[in-house]
């Protein structure tokens, strides 16, 4: 009988370590010659096998008599490796060894290993996003109180002493905000006024600021591809981006370093989909942000994206930082990822879906143009905002007509005798949504400005493009001073139109 034709491996070793006997399969599996192994020991065939883990379960089984199976990655001297299984048992000669190239079925599983963990981080990502999003959502509406109360006090106090105390609340107020704006970048609930941009541009025009975060010991390479695609996003956003990867890679860098900025264009084909979930294939604009620094262990990495995950001491870092990143590229379509080695640095690639159309140049008219006499319909289903913000319009003179919902919106739309000018709505309300409502009392009052008060949309808001139409969006938490800006472009624009 000859095993010489097998795949598997057949192999004898006596006692003394010497081969008795191997078939063409396992000599194939070491890479050696039947002849070259056979009448020697294995130490003598593979110098420094005796140290390995796998001669430990060998010697074992000289010793116990007792079959034993191990998974073994063999590595050859040219470096590549191959993983095999191994069957091990008691021969009268010694051992016998079975031995079964796994190296394909053992990568498809890593494989496997590597996007079922890749799932889990991000149904765990949706469900933080979820619970981020709902604070967020409440924390804004109640700033907007805070910030808006504050300022009509400010106002009314005029130089009473006590207006520094009100300062110093604004002031508390505001960083709230701007926590709740990260929690809420992360939660993909913001509502981003895109446009198409050029990254190196948006990159250039911060180069200056970026400089200064980084100070005197950081130097900064900034390599952009001229011929990079556009992309299409809040410029806002992508500062932030930016931002937030510069100012992690110089707290990466305390003694100093080199910091690459650069930008190209990229394809994500099948290919690269089969080891990233939710790669969607197709042509990207990549922004790639590099340090020399301290890099980051595999723990670290596998929480980076957590809000207010952070190494960084108490009042140092909020861990916000990538998490609104991560929000943001998410929401674009894009995504991000991070490849670091502790004391070798880091580099985050984000990649942000490429579009044909040309950049639209900024178009909001600096000046705020002057108050009109008009009426505005409010319609806001919280009490407390909505009587704030008719406060802050009639306090500039405006006719206000309030609403606590579409229903109610509607009604004083069909039975107003007068012109009603504005109409200032809230996007996400129970049953009517604001967009909605805006197109019903369109149809009736064509010449309506209208105006989105929102801090918060669902997916369904943006998706369905009405942000890219020509309504002009309040961000929550809101000023009065904002709120006013608003609501007089929004006026103007229509006006300027109807001439
Ligand atoms: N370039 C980097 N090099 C090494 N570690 C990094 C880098 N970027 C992020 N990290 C690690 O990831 C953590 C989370 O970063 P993130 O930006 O979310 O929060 P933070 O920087 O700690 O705080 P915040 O940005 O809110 O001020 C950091 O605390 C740090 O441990
Ligand atoms: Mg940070």
């Amino acid at each position: 009988m000859s095993v010489d034709g097998l795949l598997e491996g057949v192999q004898i070793i006596a006692f003394d370590w010497t081969y008795r006997y191997l078939n063409g399969a396992a000599a194939r599996h070491g890479q050696r010659d039947v002849k070259d192994l056979v009448g020697r020991t294995m130490m003598a065939c593979y110098p420094g096998i005796e140290h390995t883990p796998v001669f430990a379960t060998m010697r074992r089984v000289m010793d116990s008599r007792q079959a034993e199976r191990v998974r073994n990655e063999f590595t050859y001297p040219s470096g590549e490796s191959r993983w095999f299984d191994l069957v091990i048992e008691p021969s009268p000669e010694g051992i016998c060894v079975l031995s079964i190239d796994v190296t394909d079925e053992h990568h498809a599983a890593e494989r496997q290993r590597a996007l079922d963990a890749q799932l889990q981080q991000a149904q765990k990502m949706e469900a933080l996003g979820q619970l981020a999003g709902g604070i967020a959502h409440d924390f804004n509406n109640l700033l907007t109180q805070i910030l808006g109360y504050c300022d009509l006090l400010t106002d009314s106090l005029g130089e009473d002493p006590r207006a520094a105390d009100v300062r110093e609340v604004r002031k508390a107020s505001d960083h709230a905000a701007a926590l709740t704006r990260d929690l809420l970048a992360f939660s993909r609930k913001q509502v981003p006024e895109l446009r198409v941009l050029d990254l190196n541009a948006v990159i250039s025009d911060s180069a200056r600021m970026l400089a200064r975060l980084l100070g005197e010991t950081i130097d900064m390479d900034v390599r952009l591809n001229p011929a990079l695609g556009r992309i299409k996003a809040d410029p806002t956003h992508v500062n932030q981006i930016l931002m937030n990867l510069v100012a992690n890679a110089r707290d990466a860098m305390p003694d100093g370093g080199k910091l690459t900025v650069e930008t190209r264009n990229t394809e994500l084909d099948e290919e690269y989909r089969s080891t990233h979930l939710d790669a969607r294939p197709g042509r990207y604009v990549q922004l790639a942000v590099t340090d020399t620094g301290q890099g980051m262990t595999p723990e670290v990495q596998a929480h980076l994206f957590e809000p207010f995950f952070t190494t960084k001491a108490i009042g140092k870092g909020t861990g916000l930082g990538l998490a609104s990143v991560h929000g943001i590229v998410k929401q674009s379509g894009g995504n991000i990822w991070v490849y670091s080695e502790p004391g070798r640095g880091t580099t985050f690639k984000v990649h942000l879906p490429r579009v044909d159309d040309a950049v639209e140049s900024p178009a909001p008219p600096d000046e705020p143009p002057s108050v009109t006499p008009a009426t505005v319909l409010i319609v806001e289903d919280n009490e407390a905002l909505l009587a704030l913000a008719t406060r802050i319009l009639e306090r500039d003179r405006y006719d206000v007509l309030a609403a606590g919902s579409g229903d109610e919106a509607l009604r004083i739309a069909g039975t107003h005798p007068g012109p009603i000018d504005l109409l200032l709505a809230d996007v996400v309300m129970p049953g009517r949504s604001g967009p909605a409502l805006a197109q019903e009392i369109l149809q009736a009052r064509p010449g309506l400005a209208v105006v989105h008060m929102s801090g918060y949309t669902d997916d369904a808001v943006v998706r369905h493009g009405i942000v890219d139409a020509a309504v002009t969006f309040v961000q929550k938490p809101f000023t009065p001073d904002g709120l006013l800006r608003k609501v007089r472009e929004a006026l103007a624009r229509v006006r300027s139109r109807a001439d």
